[in-house]
């Protein structure tokens, strides 16, 4: 077999899973399949192999496979990872050990509940917050935003809610209390952008036992983000935020209103007019 040829040769891959069936199973126990891995197949394939060739009792949880809607988070030898964004041969070995995400309860599998991490989302009000609703129901226009005032949280927009972060976080681990990297770097994405102005409301959940002031900065949840989101840089910009604010020294910010009409353009002197127009005049 050529050099090329052996490349593209299928090899033998072990996939140890952690399976619990609640209905049947008092705690979770791992189970072996051997796959025949092709070059360029990733994690999530191999399971959708083994649940299509071997064992359709298998659960997971996927979409898209490509990276964007969130859905496949689990730990992938040890570390928290997209199953879709995750080549098999990039792992540098021939076992994958799957499991469900860690800091969440599991509903079966592979699937975690991921309620509890949307729980804290919402009660941070992941929305733009501003006192002209009427506007907001019934839009008019654009709200003004400047290419600067969008790097402040654009970083942070890309967030998928795909949760590694928050099973990677120490923290959330041992404090039930914290609302976790998540909802804290989704909360400062609507903080810093301009046209919010629910600073104050969100304080009220903030500045409590669930706040960024439980976070260690150990980073783990920048270090295993898929998206490049880095949750732990969000929540140490917030505090400095909280902390100016508790020194009276934020500056309170209207947010931003809507884009004004350019003023009518005006001919320029010695430019002759358009011509008439030949075709719907
Ligand atoms: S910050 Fe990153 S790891 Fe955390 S939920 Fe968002 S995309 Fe996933
Ligand atoms: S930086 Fe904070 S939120 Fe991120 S993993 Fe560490 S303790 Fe958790
Ligand atoms: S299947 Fe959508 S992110 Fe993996």
């Amino acid at each position: 077999m050529n050099e090329r040829a052996d490349l593209q040769a299928p090899k033998d891959i072990t996939y140890r899973v952690r399976r619990f069936r609640p209905e049947e199973d008092q705690r979770p126990t791992w189970q072996t399949y051997r796959i025949a891995c092709a070059p360029g197949m990733t994690v999530l394939d191999g399971l959708w192999l083994i649940k299509e060739t071997m064992d359709p009792t298998l659960a997971f949880r996927a979409s898209c496979r490509m990276g964007v809607c969130g859905s496949c988070g689990m730990l992938v030898n040890g570390k928290p990872r997209l199953a879709c964004n995750t080549q098999i041969a990039e792992l540098g070995s021939d076992i994958v050990t799957v499991a469900p995400l860690p800091n969440f309860d599991i509903v079966r599998d592979l699937v975690p509940d991921l309620c509890s991490m949307f729980d804290r989302h919402t009660a941070l009000k992941p929305f733009l917050i501003r006192p002209d609703e009427q506007e907001q129901e019934n839009p008019r226009g654009e709200y003004q935003q400047t290419t600067h005032d969008m790097e402040e949280y654009l970083q942070f927009s890309y967030c998928i809610k795909c949760g590694c972060c928050m099973a990677a976080c120490p923290t959330l681990a041992t404090d039930v209390l914290f609302s976790g990297p998540m909802p804290l770097s989704q909360a400062h994405r609507y903080n810093a952008d301009s046209r919010d102005g629910g600073f104050d409301v969100r304080k009220e959940v903030l500045a409590g036992t669930q706040g960024p002031w439980r976070c260690h900065y150990a980073g783990e949840c920048a270090r295993v983000c898929p998206k490049g989101v880095d949750p732990a840089k969000a929540i140490q910009w917030m505090k400095r935020e909280m902390m100016a604010d508790l020194l009276g020294r934020r500056a309170p910010s209207a947010p931003a209103g809507l884009v004004t009409a350019p003023p009518a353009a005006k001919p320029r002197p010695g430019i002759p007019p358009a011509p008439a127009r030949t075709v719907g005049a």
